[in-house]
């Protein structure tokens, strides 16, 4: 009866898993498909706690599962309460290697509890005692959750600043190699005799450690959200592989919807940069590259003008159309608020309010999305690239704020430049263009924009956050 009750609760997380993902696809219902799914894997989790039984035993090591749960959930909480918003992509990389260790670990339990039940048959081949199928849902587990364990916090220092991209000559030759060990080692493992299998099973270990810090070490730039979602399909697997050794659905539901969300997204992700997943792993998109487009950048490089806040306002307060392009520098003034707030002063005026959204804007999938939720925008003013790019033409003022690769035209016309070939939001096909920034420094791939230079294009330089104040005073005035 219990067990069919344990049953019952996996099979209502899952279900919660699958809603919580589908609701997390719409901003509205985003933060209620997060409940919904946390409340899915409490059920779970305290299912497992105190209906689990194994050979008629129940858990019963309750001091430390309630005292890891304890400490995790304190520091999950605080860390969340914590966090910039511009710092999510470091807490979601952190916490994605957590997840791969914990699937490591279970599986290298998991392998301990096998020799463990035979111990005393020390000459034992290992692989008469596991069949192929348990012991490749082992090893998997171990090599998937480590590499991205390592790999996850490879790329939390390096959205931090704390570890710099590095690359070698011959590197993908080197990983190659220490892929092709950590095999080697694994099916050393299985052909072992009970009792000698430590070492290469530490072995596995060590290599795939490696793996994963060589793998991370030279992405850098704009790439790096791409390996934080592949690392996250990675840990999805890992957990996948712990739920086949327990037999575990709600896991091996979960897993499964991880590892598949982040293949997905992965693959939107480089379909919106225009470049292929090979590329972005082996091509590190880097220094060298980064220094050809800014060459590039200044030669055809001109003046640029300025406009006034008075001026400002006074073309947008007589505009049709305003459309917004949001972008990193929003996020960091913080300024989403007062966007809405100008946007609501301009409707007053019966001035057509939208923004453009580009699917890489900001540091994170999803990041201008969420933002501009957290301000209450309506969602029906988002609009997606392709939409903005055809509605360009009917705008008579572009606002760009704190937005600069996602609009830079070289992805269009400067095949030297490293974002050549990535869809930007074509902003240039509106009357006039004005763009909000600090300086005239370059965005996060580090390469000039050209679009600053043209005629239909005035900057007005200061704190997203301060200018929008400014421009709202100035456009009631209007
Ligand atoms: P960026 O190209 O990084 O440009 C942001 C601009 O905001 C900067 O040029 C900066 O210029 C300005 N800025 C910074 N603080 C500001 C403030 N307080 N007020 C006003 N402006 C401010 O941003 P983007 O156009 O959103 O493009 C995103 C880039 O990041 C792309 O290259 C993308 O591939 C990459 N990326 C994306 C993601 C995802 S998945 N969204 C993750 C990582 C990287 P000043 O310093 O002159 O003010």
């Amino acid at each position: 009866m219990e067990l069919n009750i344990l049953t019952l609760c996996y099979l209502i997380a899952s279900v919660t898993f699958i809603l919580g993902l589908k609701m997390l696809s719409n901003p509205a219902s985003a933060r209620k498909g997060n409940l919904v799914a946390a409340a899915g894997m409490t059920i779970a989790i305290i299912g497992t706690i105190f209906l689990y039984e194994s050979d008629g035993q129940k858990l019963h090591n309750y001091g430390w599962i309630f005292g890891g749960l304890l400490i995790g959930g304190i520091v999950g909480t605080l860390a969340a309460k914590k966090v910039k918003m511009t710092a999510m992509p470091e807490m979601v990389s952190l916490f994605n290697g957590m997840g791969g260790a914990c699937a490591a670990l279970i599986s290298a339990a998991e392998f301990y509890h096998i020799y463990k039940l035979h111990q005393d048959s020390p000459g034992t081949p290992f692989s008469d005692i596991v069949s192929v199928g348990t012991y490749v849902t082992i090893a998997a587990g171990a090599i998937i959750g480590t590499i991205s364990y390592t790999g996850s916090i490879i790329a939390w220092g390096k959205l931090n600043g704390r570890v710099k991209d590095f690359s070698f000559k011959g590197q993908h030759i080197v990983n190659m190699i220490v892929l092709v060990l950590v095999i080697i080692a694994a099916v050393w493992v299985y052909r072992s005799n009970i009792g000698d299998m430590y070492i290469p099973f530490l072995l596995i270990g060590f290599f795939a450690l490696i793996y994963g810090i060589l793998f991370v070490l030279p992405i850098g730039g704009a790439d790096m959200p791409v390996v934080i979602s592949l690392l996250n399909s990675f840990t999805g697997v890992a957990a996948a592989c712990g739920g086949f050794l327990y037999d575990n659905k709600a896991m091996l539901t979960g897993g499964i919807l991880v590892g598949a969300a982040g293949t997905l997204l992965t693959i939107l992700m480089c379909k919106a940069m225009n470049r292929s997943l090979t590329n972005v792993l082996i091509g590190s998109f880097g220094a060298g590259n980064k220094a050809a487009g800014a060459v590039a950048g200044k030669s055809s490089q001109g003046n640029y003008k300025e406009i006034s806040l008075a001026d400002a306002a006074m073309l947008m307060a007589y505009a049709n159309k305003v459309m917004v392009v949001p972008g990193y520098g929003l996020a960091v003034a913080q300024a989403q608020h007062t966007c809405h707030e100008l946007e609501k002063i301009l409707e007053e005026k019966g001035v057509e309010f939208k923004y453009a959204i580009h699917p890489v804007a900001g540091r994170m999938p999803g990041h201008m999305n969420v933002l501009l939720a957290e301000a209450d925008v309506p969602y029906e003013k988002l609009l997606e690239m392709e939409q903005a790019n055809d509605e360009f033409k009917t705008c008579d003022v572009v606002l760009v704020l704190g937005a600069n690769d996602v609009v830079n035209p070289a992805a269009k016309n400067d095949p030297a430049s490293p974002i050549y070939g990535m869809p930007i939001l074509e902003v240039e096909q509106a009357k006039t263009v004005i763009v909000n920034k600090r300086s005239m420094k370059p965005g996060y791939a580090g390469i000039e924009n050209d679009l600053f230079f043209q005629p239909k294009t005035s900057m007005l330089f200061g704190d997203a956050k301060k200018v929008l104040q400014d421009l709202c005073a100035e456009v009631k005035a209007v």
